[in-house]
């Protein structure tokens, strides 16, 4: 028993916050953030939207496209950092929303890497044959998470969901699924939890911001995917001429056009939407899939590697046939 992807789906804020609006806001020019990044505009989180409403959107996507009812779901995962609370998960909000079923949701943490961990997740389930039909969403408003007026990480950051339905199938369509994490780079990039109540001083509060040392994760971010790429096609036997397409994390164009090179593939067979969207942690790589499915780029039969790196650090592949 196999899983493949039975439809995707994505959701974007209507919002967008575009270079020159942070020019007015912290000292970076457009210029700058598209030279360094490759990041045009995001798309921000207002009016009630958070990581539940935009999961619940791009999940009712995939299910149109799939062609199933929600009431066929068998299990949930979200990979998501960025919940307004700590329980429920969101995954069990986004359940709520859907089914009046009682199947299991759980979330799943890996930062901007969460969607490959949960694509793993439900591969092993649908596999084993656990389950038939899962749906893994990617979900996340990490602009909500950076200091306004840190320019290190606001102009990084869009907010946005993405999902697919993996279902059983004879014939494989995730093919193989490669997840590693250390945790020993926790300094280079984090969220620390804001303090509860309302006694907390102001000075832990400010605290609450995502930290991050920007060159020093680009690095290991390098290397690392580097390694992951040829681990995927050694794992499965392959040269990089097998792949036709390349859909990377959304995190800045230099390490996309790094791992590209390595697989040395042309940028003409690597999804980007980052221009548009910004990094959005582990909705990027299902709203990559989904943008390049839908406008007819990624037909049935071809072979892609999904990839992603983020905090934790926590990184992953998936080598799938479409
Ligand atoms: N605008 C203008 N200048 C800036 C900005 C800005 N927004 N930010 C930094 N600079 C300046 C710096 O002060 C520095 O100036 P100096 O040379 O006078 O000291 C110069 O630009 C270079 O700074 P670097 O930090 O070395 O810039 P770099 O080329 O590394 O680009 C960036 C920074 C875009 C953050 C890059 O390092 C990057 O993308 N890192 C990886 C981020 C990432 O992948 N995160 C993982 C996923 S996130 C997750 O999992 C949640």
């Amino acid at each position: 028993m196999f899983s493949r992807i039975a439809g995707t789906g994505h959701y974007l804020p209507e919002q967008c916050l575009t270079n020159a609006m942070l020019e007015q806001r912290v000292d970076t020019t457009h210029d700058w953030i598209v030279e360094r990044t490759g990041i045009h505009q995001r798309h921000i989180a207002s009016n009630g939207e958070n990581a539940v409403t935009m999961g619940v959107a791009a999940a009712r996507n995939a299910l149109a496209a799939a062609d199933l009812e929600t009431s066929d779901i068998d299990l949930i995962v979200v990979a998501t950092t960025s919940g307004d609370r700590a329980f429920p998960s969101v995954a069990c909000e986004i359940q709520a929303a859907l089914t009046e079923h009682n199947i299991p949701a759980f979330d799943v943490a890996a930062a901007c890497s969460g969607f490959l961990f949960a694509m793993s997740v439900a591969d092993q389930y649908i596999r084993s044959g656990t389950y038939r039909n899962v749906l893994i969403i990617g979900t996340d408003v990490l602009s909500r998470l950076c200091r306004p007026d840190d320019r290190n990480t606001i102009i990084l950051f869009g907010d946005g969901a993405g999902a697919a339905v993996l279902q059983a199938s004879d014939t494989p369509g995730i093919e193989s699924t490669h997840l590693h994490s250390a945790g020993e780079f926790a300094d280079l990039l984090g969220v620390n939890h804001p303090p509860r109540g309302s006694e907390a001083p102001a000075e832990e509060l400010s605290e609450a911001w995502m930290y991050m040392k920007g060159n020093e994760v680009f690095k290991v971010a390098v290397s690392k995917l580097s390694e992951l790429v040829n681990e995927t096609l050694v794992a499965n036997n392959l040269t990089p001429d097998a792949l036709d397409w390349l859909v990377p994390h959304q995190a800045n164009l230099r390490i996309i056009k790094a791992t590209a090179k390595k697989l040395k593939m042309p940028m003409s067979q690597v999804i980007t939407t980052l221009a548009d969207t910004g990094n959005t942690s582990a909705a990027s790589v299902p709203i990559a899939l989904d943008v390049a499915i839908r406008d007819g780029r990624i037909k049935r039969g071809q072979r892609l590697l999904l990839e992603a790196f983020g905090g934790g650090f926590a990184w992953g592949s998936a080598l799938v046939t479409y």
